[in-house]
């Protein structure tokens, strides 16, 4: 059987467009791209490749739980196995989450537990750390707190800028998330008992780093 996919962003789409490469289509199908922004250049993206588009607009509706239900029977009518947050700039109610429990990714530009929320880049610069990175993990209530699955490392290099440390995070989260997809398209990775399974086996605290899966 293969996965029905669906994309979730708001912007550039840059890692859309690594999810549209990579993914491994013996057994996955990115089933439609579905967009909070009409102007969101990953729209484009998808329509290039052939992927259905959809946009609904989180203004047109009078609050987050209206549009988070609009969401679910937009999203549910496509029946799909997996949902991938890439760039959704949209913080999600719990019903969506618990709606999609073990079937909703995210990709965090930071070495999660650390610098949840926005800004990572310069946080990661104003801490003084020596490295920095991204993450996926499975989407929970808490905000970028589910269990994680991989997390890339990228080291800080002296006159760094939030922008150059960003644009090495996201080559890092062009490799990672394709990975990830493509793992839990096959079967491989699954969220069981809340915690984030890999062939079965719990994977740590932290998550896993691709180069320690085969
Ligand atoms: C990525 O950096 C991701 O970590 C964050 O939003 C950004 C999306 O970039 N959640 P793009 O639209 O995929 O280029």
């Amino acid at each position: 059987m293969v996965c029905r996919i669906v994309v979730l962003i708001s912007g550039s789409g840059s890692n859309l467009q690594a999810l549209i490469d990579k993914l491994d289509r013996q057994h996955g199908e990115i089933v439609a791209v579905l967009s909070n922004r009409p102007e969101a250049f990953g729209l484009e993206r998808a329509r290039r490749a052939g992927i259905e588009t959809l946009v609904l607009n989180h203004r047109d509706y009078p609050d987050r739980e209206s549009f988070d239900r609009a969401m679910i029977s937009t999203l549910d009518a496509l029946q799909p196995d997996l949902l991938i947050l890439a760039g959704f700039m949209r913080i999600l109610t719990p019903e969506f989450v618990s709606h999609y429990h073990g079937r909703l990714l995210n990709i965090h530009p930071s070495l999660l537990p650390k610098y949840k929320g926005l800004h990572t880049h310069k946080r990661a610069l104003e801490a003084g750390d020596s490295e920095h990175g991204a993450t996926v993990h499975f989407v929970t209530e808490e905000l970028d707190g589910g269990p994680l699955v991989v997390q890339a490392r990228v080291p800080v290099i002296a006159g760094d800028t939030p922008e150059s440390l960003a644009e090495r995070v996201q080559y890092q989260e062009h490799v990672l998330y394709p990975l990830t997809m493509n793992l839990f398209a096959s079967g491989r990775l699954r969220l069981i008992d809340s915690r984030a399974c890999l062939d079965n086996e719990p994977l740590g605290a932290r998550g896993i780093e691709p180069e320690q899966i085969d």
